[in-house]
């Protein structure tokens, strides 16, 4: 019977906690009123949430962001699996999702070497398509995309992750193929594509977007390189994206300011498009998927409080930057809404696994707070 009764008590207060819990967090600042003198805040939404099958990270995104990011949708292998067939449904949902919540919607990605179809690069007999089929291609696709959300869409991603770490242009089948290793054709692909993307809505801000810019000086180098060239072609780039997926320990405050002070001095605006810190500690530091593996993201190690003290104080130092550069910044955005659905597992986003605000939460309002 007494075991009974505790039990039952025990149920009240959990009850009472959660209850307690919940309200608390409607009634959090919203993070895009705090920044609203500085910067907009956004996430990127994947399609369980735009399409209504993730009713509380919807409710988050609605509360704290006023830009949002497709995580995947716009994707070339997405929006465009077949050489004559579009797949609209998704990425529509996303821009309509946008329009109804008052976010400014932004188009990812149009070039990158990562999820886009093999066929793009191939020819019937599945050798290199040569370069004029693969710039007809890419023009049909910017064209046809672009085209579709004129007006809708406030700005792309025209080219994704063209850089390698030392600064030098990867080699994906876009250089090797549009490039044919020759220096004088290395940016041809970059200027084509921003060109038939500003033709394609001329209103549209255009972006060049990469990770590692905030800890590799030559890599930011050569996103600096990338705008002069197109500036000096006078072919329109409005901003460049540092995505900042960071860790406990990286980037420094040198190299991060670095990256934006350099940016920002070629006269774009600077964003921060992908924002994340990965709690693992070990292992790959760069942005590609394919370099995750499973165990290191299971990271028993993610909740504990150690870990989340860092992640707090890593977050308030990254957002010190920002907002000490603000008058270059023009946008943050989330890779994510909530810990469970981000790409990189454990713990990085401000928002654990049951949709509560985390340390870093807080952390992050109060810099704002102490930077009036
Ligand atoms: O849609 C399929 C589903 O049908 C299938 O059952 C499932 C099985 O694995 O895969 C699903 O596709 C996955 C897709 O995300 C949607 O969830 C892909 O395997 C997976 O590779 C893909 O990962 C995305 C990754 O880009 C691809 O490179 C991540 O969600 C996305 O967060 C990540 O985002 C990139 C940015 O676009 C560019 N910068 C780096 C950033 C992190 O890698």
């Amino acid at each position: 019977m007494k075991g009974r009764v505790l039990n039952s008590i025990a149920i009240l207060v959990s009850l009472v906690i959660l209850a307690v819990g919940r309200a608390s967090t409607s009634d959090l600042p919203a993070l895009k009123d705090v920044f609203k003198d500085y910067f907009l805040i956004g996430g990127a939404l994947n399609r369980n949430l735009v399409m209504g099958r993730d009713p509380n990270a919807a409710q988050i995104a609605i509360k704290h962001y006023n830009t949002a990011t497709p995580e995947n949708d716009m994707k070339w292998q997405l929006i465009h699996p077949e050489p004559d067939r579009y797949n609209w449904g998704p990425a529509d949902t996303f821009v309509e999702f946008c329009q109804k919540h008052n976010m400014v919607p932004i188009g990812h990605t149009l070039v990158w070497h990562a999820q886009t179809p093999r066929w793009v690069f191939q020819d019937s007999n599945g050798g290199p398509a040569t370069r004029d089929v693969l710039l007809a291609r890419m023009k049909d696709h910017i064209t046809t995309v672009v085209g579709h959300y004129k007006g809708r869409v406030k700005g792309w991603d025209v080219v994704n992750e063209a850089l390698n770490d030392n600064g030098t242009l990867r080699n994906s089948p876009w250089l090797r193929i549009i490039g044919e290793g020759s220096p004088e054709k290395q940016y041809d692909f970059i200027e084509y594509a921003f060109r038939w993307a500003h033709e394609a809505d001329p209103d549209a801000e255009l972006y060049y977007n990469d990770y590692n810019l905030d800890t590799s000086k030559a890599k930011c180098d050569g996103a600096v390189a990338i705008v002069k060239y197109l500036k000096s072609k006078g072919v329109r780039i409005d901003g460049v994206g540092i995505q900042l997926h960071a860790g406990l320990t990286y980037p420094s405050v040198e190299t991060l300011e670095y990256a934006i002070t350099n940016l920002a001095a070629t006269g774009v605006k600077v964003m921060v498009t992908e924002l994340d810190i990965r709690t693992q500690t070990r292992g790959y530091r760069g942005a590609d998927i394919s370099m995750v593996s499973r165990e290191g993201t299971a990271d028993p190690n993610a909740a504990a409080a150690e870990t989340q003290k860092k992640l707090a104080e890593k977050y308030a130092e990254i957002f010190s930057v920002l907002l000490k550069h603000s008058k270059s910044i023009t946008r943050v955005t989330f890779w994510g809404v909530y810990d469970a659905t981000s790409w990189i597992g454990g713990s990085p986003l401000l928002f654990d696994r049951n949709y509560q605000p985390k340390e870093a939460f807080f952390a992050v309002i109060k810099t704002a707070q102490q930077a009036r």
